[in-house]
């Protein structure tokens, strides 16, 4: 059987990723994979994260299985990151939460629940996203379908032709929305359009499933969740998928979470009982050591401080990246404005690249760029990579 099969297309980013990891030129910039990087173009494991790991490491008694929905004290913290300490719908026990393996799984168990509860849902999802959020979707069987998201230079937010696309969306639709640092764009709505935003998901009777991949990384992590808490406030019942692979830093950990708003307390616990369900018959219960982690910082004010603070320090490094780069490009390709990704949040931004010059920039240059939009991650930018990599897309434009 094996033999008859075909080859499948390596992966849009990671696939990006391997073929960086071999690439023998000593001036190789990886801008392609969403992962920090530091101004040695390391990526660092938080000094938080090591003195939780000497704490666990020093207490820990046992390496068994963790219960199916996961870490015991992990699930009320991410509850507080995502909705602030003393949200109504904590008190209300409204809310319930499921540590998975990452951000991915996070998606793929909330694509496994709606499909299996509510099959007849199509996901909305923006044009461009993440290219690997039509892929999970469809795997678990769900019909996709999209909404414009960009203007028509590429660089903001089309609010009008979103809300008109998502118009074209029927009651019990889910709808895909980005809370902060938009993958793969930079794009984020401001307050004023989440509420709009909010009000036609209201309007419909639409479901949002919210990824929270990059909180921390576009304003701070009480501004980064504001679009998700004006949501909340607007609809009964809403899904988070969340991710610690960024702002912990934790990447290989695999530490993620899937929350879901429910209208009532009674509901969430039977949520809880289906997501249960959705993750046994998939990889059966989380791995340990990463929300292990992650509880520990977070059960621990001094370690808690520490975080907030490398995590702003990592922030703050690509507000200066995407300074330098547009200043850097000012000064080689001064017939080309790229001042719009000081406007733009997060890791990633469309540089409108095309992928004529994106492969060009990986052959010819060793610069390594996702294609369809020319994603870059700023975080691979450092002030040493910078003016050979300004260089080789001057050279490419
Ligand atoms: C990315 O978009 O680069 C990250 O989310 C990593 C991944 O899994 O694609």
């Amino acid at each position: 059987m094996f033999e008859l099969l075909p080859q499948a297309p390596p992966d849009a980013i990671l696939g990006l990723a391997e073929a960086f990891r071999q690439d023998p030129s000593p001036r190789k910039i990886n801008l392609s994979v969403g992962v920090y990087q530091d101004e040695q173009g390391r990526t660092p494991i938080l000094e938080c994260v090591k003195r939780a790991e000497e704490r666990l490491l020093a207490r820990e008694t046992h390496k068994s299985y963790l219960p199916i929905e996961g870490h015991a004290g992990f699930a009320g913290h991410v509850q507080k990151l995502l909705l602030g300490a003393d949200h109504a719908l904590l008190r209300e026990g409204r809310v319930v939460t499921a540590q998975t393996p990452g951000g991915t799984a996070a998606l793929r168990v909330a694509a496994d629940l709606l499909k299996r509860h509510f099959p007849q849902a199509r996901v909305w999802m923006s044009v461009p996203t993440w290219a690997n959020h039509p892929a999970i979707f469809k795997a678990a069987g769900l019909e996709v379908a999209t909404y414009p998201y960009l203007d028509r230079a590429g660089r903001g937010l089309d609010l009008a032709g979103m809300l008109e696309g998502l118009s074209q969306a029927t009651t019990g639709d889910v709808v895909l929305l980005h809370a902060c640092c938009h993958n793969p764009t930079g794009v984020d709505p401001t307050e004023e359009q989440w509420a709009q935003i909010a009000q036609v998901v209201q309007q419909r009777g639409l479901m949002p499933l919210v990824d929270f991949a990059y909180q921390g990384f576009g304003q701070g992590l009480e501004e980064d969740a504001a679009g998700l808490r004006v949501l909340a406030g607007a609809v009964p019942e809403l899904l988070v998928a969340g991710s610690f692979s960024k702002n912990f830093g934790l990447y290989g950990e695999r530490v993620g979470a899937l929350t879901v708003v429910t209208p009532d307390r009674e509901a969430a616990q039977r949520t809880l009982s289906q997501v249960r369900v959705a993750i046994r018959t998939n990889y059966s219960n989380p791995p340990l050591h990463g929300a292990a982690i992650v509880a520990c910082i977070l059960d621990d004010a001094d370690l808690s401080g520490l975080w907030q603070q490398e995590l702003a320090a990592m922030r703050q490094r690509i507000a200066q990246m995407r300074a330098l780069f547009v200043a850097t490009m000012r000064r080689k390709a001064p017939q080309h404005d790229f001042s719009f990704l000081q406007q733009q949040r997060g890791m990633f931004s469309f540089s409108g690249l095309s992928n004529l010059q994106v492969d060009e920039l990986r052959t010819r240059h060793s610069v390594y760029v996702v294609g369809n939009g020319g994603r870059i991650n700023v975080a691979g930018m450092t002030p040493s990579n910078m003016e050979a990599l300004c260089d080789a897309i001057a050279a490419v434009l």
